[in-house]
């Protein structure tokens, strides 16, 4: 593992899916077991495993479980009898488009597969394939992400878009790795990110866990940074990006490309291009997830809400920044200034 990037978020190991709790984070640092398609499905619905692409790679390896339960339970007719199990996938969180790509991708493969024989060596492969791919897709988009910031400059982040996030070596924060491992940044600035805390939680774990220094900022404060001339640049992931480039990401990035446009500083997506979707026309197309208000009312498991029934909670935790924020969207296949619907339809050939 190069330096700077310790942290996985998703292991194979002998037949169970291994995946690092992030709900405990940063106070333990324990994981949770899957050994079948259900449970694999309620760990990305509950948060154990979350990012887009982390949660593709955790779906591919719930396909290996589920098509190994139907070929132990059904023999020759293992496709039909783990169909309930993909449908549970799929259903596990709606916005971030890896979880369906991931999914296609496996049942390619699975339909590759002759009926009388055993699925599992071969789509144990795909979806190795597909977890290894993403970190090579997120070291290639850190490299020429990282080449756009010059020297002396400092970043704001949002959410976590690291390790956590993906295969390995993460989208935003490979860039902001990569552009710290070459001497770029004065600064590294993260914030919360509510109501989950991504930011805080994960973020500024994963960073000083990689020896990054990091600071973190109460939401409300990122305007002020912006003014105050310590961040030349936002670089934030994306869960979903429309075929006109309008780009799905946590609750709170459309806030930040909103004040980063007003104050010059600019806007950067780090993606891989299994979050475009390409079938989805415009943000307002994009399914967007609401959660439990009580992610809004309770914090660290106390209730910071009056109580009573006349107190409620406005959960979206996606929001959709339009593509003309977007100052350039960084793909493992190139960069794309100002994206539009040509530059990405250029963009995926
Ligand atoms: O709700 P989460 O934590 O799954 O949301 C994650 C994000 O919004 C990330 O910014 C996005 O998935 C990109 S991660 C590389």
């Amino acid at each position: 593992m190069q330096e700077h990037d310790r942290v996985r978020a998703v292991e194979w190991s002998g037949g169970v899916l291994r995946l690092l709790d992030q709900r405990r984070l940063p106070w333990e640092v324990t994981h949770v077991e899957c050994r079948d398609a259900p449970a694999t499905a309620e760990a990305i619905r509950a948060m154990v495993v979350r990012g887009a692409p982390a949660i593709g790679v955790t779906a591919a390896y719930g396909v290996v479980l589920a098509a190994a339960d139907a070929y132990r339970r059904a023999g020759g007719q293992w496709r039909d009898a783990m169909t309930g199990d993909l449908e549970t996938l799929r259903e596990a969180r709606p916005t971030a488009v890896n979880l369906a790509w991931a999914l296609a991708r496996m049942e390619v493969r699975a339909y590759a597969v002759a009926p009388d024989h055993d699925p599992v060596p071969e789509l144990l492969s795909e979806a190795e394939a597909i977890h290894v791919e993403d970190i090579d897709a997120n070291r290639r988009m850190g490299r020429s992400g990282a080449s756009l910031i010059n020297t002396g400059s400092g970043v704001l982040t949002h959410c976590n878009t690291g390790s956590l996030a993906t295969g390995g070596f993460g989208t935003a924060l490979g860039v902001i790795r990569t552009a710290w491992g070459d001497g770029r940044l004065t600064a590294v600035y993260a914030d919360e990110t509510r109501p989950w805390l991504q930011g805080s939680r994960l973020t500024a774990w994963e960073l000083v866990t990689d020896g990054i220094p990091v600071d973190l900022i109460a939401e409300g404060a990122a305007p002020s940074l912006m003014r105050s001339g310590a961040v030349q640049w936002v670089i934030v992931g994306a869960d979903r990006i429309a075929a006109n480039g309008d780009v799905a990401n946590k609750i709170g990035t459309y806030g930040l490309a909103l004040a980063a446009h007003y104050h010059d500083v600019r806007f950067m997506v780090v993606a891989p291009t299994s979050t475009i979707d390409p079938e989805t026309a415009a943000g307002a197309d994009i399914p967007i997830e609401f959660r439990e208000p009580d992610e809004v009312l309770f914090a660290g498991g106390k209730r910071i809400a009056p109580e009573g029934d006349g107190v409620g909670a406005w959960n979206p935790v996606f929001d959709v920044t339009p593509a003309e924020m977007v100052d350039v969207l960084v793909t493992e296949r190139g960069v794309v200034h100002r994206p539009d619907a040509q530059g990405i339809e250029q963009l995926l050939g």
